[in-house]
């Protein structure tokens, strides 16, 4: 157990009795009406009451009272000689209790407002905590603050590559970031669809891999996924030069937010290799989205790329990616072939791995540390490597019982590309369904780990792939206000969370934040889950038992409640990732029989599908429905032909019969259509 670790769960577990002894006088806990949520709020009578009078007093170094002065002329506090109320913001060595530099304390009186911090990031905090209180009318309740996060790492991720965002709208979104306490902002800045940062000694990637056919990346995709020449009338993309670069970097860090650069490998990387095409394994452009592991020309690329890389981010991390190597080019390449003979690597997972520890070790010598996505963990890990679980949290998991730190954003609960509202009032999106509640619920310390384990849980990251979002107004619109709760999961305890409570605070900062220009989700009149999901049913079939035809049984990745699942009474919501659609892939389709127990009145047999083309999910093409009182002769109720129609949207269509007719079997059949993929439903429903 690390110190740190120590100190502050015994911080977090003395603190409330000091503090009531500091707050004798009629002082009650309670929760503020800010995000995140701080650890400790008490209350008193009586407000401090922001006005053209308060004087700010700062004693800090320079370079934080700059940048806390910022937050404050914001709220409109300025330095003034007229000192009927003053709020003073002091660095200290110590403050008693906090152990965090990022923590604060405060206590409010309606004269004064002080907080004390061990650095700027604690002051600036607490600013922001002044700022969120003070929002409806300038009126500070009187009490004292005691706050600290519970993670080191909240981070959110915006992929710059799918889309290309200006340096502009960047800032502006570190501004609001800052506000919610967020304290790193990972840059996803290269990746098939454009290489956004200049690289000095590799013009090209520039040149030609910052630029593509199409301003859409589905259209992009969906075509012959060309790169343009920089200036040809049809290129469209983008790219920071270094000096962009260093602004955005140094506008972060007035808000003490961290730029983690990602320079993707060796997969997710045909933009290089069609400029660079000597790096891939065929050395042919457009052919090959891997580097070459076997070449040390890639070696030397990406040293240098990482050289100039680490000159721009002071960021104790770089990120190199790892996710999603096909490596196919690899088993037949002579080099990669070469390589894995002389380093006595027996698959290419293990030539991934050996890549990867390569470049680990070229940061590690430059003083940085790297971070990768889960991936990274197949094949063995460097030491002093971090994982960014993102396929759910079993790899950092893995990571931190293996003693290295995690940086947790399942997809599951922290890709803000997904819906967060029904599809059929949502612009398209790539898939899935994260309602913010969702989002919130999200805890990145199961009860399973150690203290040990637990204190290596480095911290959460929000992460906004942007395949579907081609407009800075959409992108804002799928961040605000769902990037609220990750901060929240971030800084607060588990304990201090309250979604109830929370959703209000996020509907008045979607107002602060609109009226600040950013374009955000409409909280007040979200729709919600499929009504079908909401409750329970009941009927005929439920709780019968199901038998499924040879060579037609649900696929394990999807089995919802699995042999149970069908007749259980729950249905799915809006995704087939809610775990609670069945899904069926391969030869026999749906092939089931439900076995009523005995003769039973039947009125109606039916089913629910769902469509949704982008991930290969599609209703079917016919589905039979047939009855029988001894199963063995079946009666064919209904034969239902269905013509798919590709299509952008999530679809439902329920498939049935009605009527009426006797039977204690019941067979539901569906087949595929002729594009394959897969069939989910959630519940055959009998009447
Ligand atoms: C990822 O979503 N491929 C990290």
């Amino acid at each position: 157990m690390t110190y740190r670790y120590i100190v502050r769960n015994l911080f977090l577990g003395m603190v409330s009795l000091l503090t009531v002894a500091a707050c004798e006088n009629g002082c009650t806990p309670v929760e503020s009406e800010i995000i995140p949520q701080p650890l400790h709020t008490y209350r008193t009578e009586g407000t401090f009451d922001i006005g053209e009078t308060t004087k700010l007093v700062i004693i800090a170094p320079e370079e934080d009272a700059r940048k806390i002065k910022q937050v404050a002329q914001a709220v409109g506090v300025i330095d003034n000689e007229n000192t009927s109320t003053a709020i003073e913001l002091i660095v200290r060595d110590s403050v008693e209790m906090m152990s965090s530099p990022e923590g604060y304390k405060m206590n409010i009186t309606p004269y004064k407002i002080t907080a004390e911090a061990t650095s700027g990031a604690g002051l600036f905090h607490a600013m922001q905590t002044i700022a969120q209180l003070g929002e409806k009318n300038g009126k500070i309740p009187c009490g004292c603050i005691i706050d600290s996060p519970r993670f080191e790492y909240r981070g959110i991720m915006l992929d710059v590559s799918r889309h290309f965002f200006s340096k502009e709208f960047i800032k502006k979104q570190i501004d609001a970031f800052a506000r919610y306490k967020i304290n790193r902002l990972h840059l996803h800045l290269t990746d098939a669809a454009g290489w956004r940062v200049e690289i000095k000694k590799y013009p090209r990637l520039t040149e030609l891999a910052a630029w593509r056919s199409h301003e859409t990346w589905k259209e992009w995709w969906q075509g012959e996924r060309l790169y343009k020449e920089e200036g040809n009338h049809d290129a469209h993309g983008g790219y920071y030069t270094q000096e962009d670069i260093k602004e955005l970097v140094a506008y972060a860090a007035d808000r003490y937010i961290t730029i983690v650069p990602e320079i993707e490998m060796p997969a997710h990387s045909e933009e290089v290799l069609t400029a660079y095409p000597e790096l891939s394994c065929t050395h042919e452009p457009y052919r090959q989205a891997d580097f070459c592991a076997g070449n040390e020309a890639v070696f030397e690329f990406l040293e240098d790329v990482i050289t100039e890389i680490i000159a721009l981010f002071p960021s104790e991390y770089i990120h190199i990616g790892g996710d999603e190597a096909a490596k196919t080019s690899w088993s037949n390449c002579p080099l990669c072939r070469k390589r894995m003979t002389e380093e006595g690597l027996d698959d290419v997972d293990a030539l991934q791995s050996y890549f990867m520890e390569r470049i680990a070790k070229f940061v590690n010598e430059k003083g940085r540390k790297i971070v990768g996505w889960d991936e990274i963990l197949t094949g063995g890990l460097a030491p002093d490597v971090t994982v960014m679980s993102w396929r759910g949290i079993e790899g950092g998991l893995q990571a931190v019982r293996e003693g290295h730190k995690a940086i947790m954003t399942p997809a599951e609960y922290c890709y803000l590309d997904y819906y967060q509202d029904a599809p059929h009032t949502q612009p398209q999106a790539i898939g899935g369904y994260l309602p913010i509640e969702k989002v919130y619920s999200f805890n990145p310390v199961p009860d399973s780990l150690s203290q040990e384990e637990a204190a290596l849980v480095y911290g959460v990251q929000g992460n906004v792939w942007s395949e579907y979002i081609p407009t800075e107004e959409h992108y804002e619109y799928m961040i605000y206000p769902r990037i609220l709760a990750i901060a929240e999961t971030g800084w607060s305890i588990e304990n201090n969370k309250d979604f109830e409570k929370f959703r209000k605070t996020a509907e008045r900062e979607s107002n602060w934040l609109r009226a600040k220009g950013y374009n955000t989700f409409d909280l007040v009149n979200e729709f919600g889950n499929r009504p079908q999901s909401l409750a329970t049913i009941k009927h005929k079939a439920k709780g019968k038992k199901v038998s499924y035809a040879e060579g037609a049984t649900y696929y394990p990745q999807y089995a919802a409640g699995g042999y149970a699942a069908l007749t259980d009474g729950i249905r799915g919501g809006w995704s087939y990732g809610d775990k609670l659609w069945q899904g069926f892939i391969g030869r026999g389709g749906i092939d089931v029989c439900i076995d009523l127990e005995e003769i039973t009145d039947i009125k109606s047999i039916a089913a629910d599908f769902m469509q949704i083309c982008e991930p290969g999910v599609f209703l079917p093409a016919e589905v039979i429905i047939s009855v029988s009182t001894d199963s063995v002769t079946f009666d064919t109720l209904a034969r239902i032909s269905h013509n798919i129609v590709r299509d952008e949207n999530t679809s439902f269509k329920n498939f049935g019969w009605q009527g009426a007719t006797r039977a204690r079997y019941i067979r539901y059949e569906a087949t595929r259509g002729a594009q394959g993929g897969f069939l989910f439903t959630d519940e055959i429903v009998v009447e």
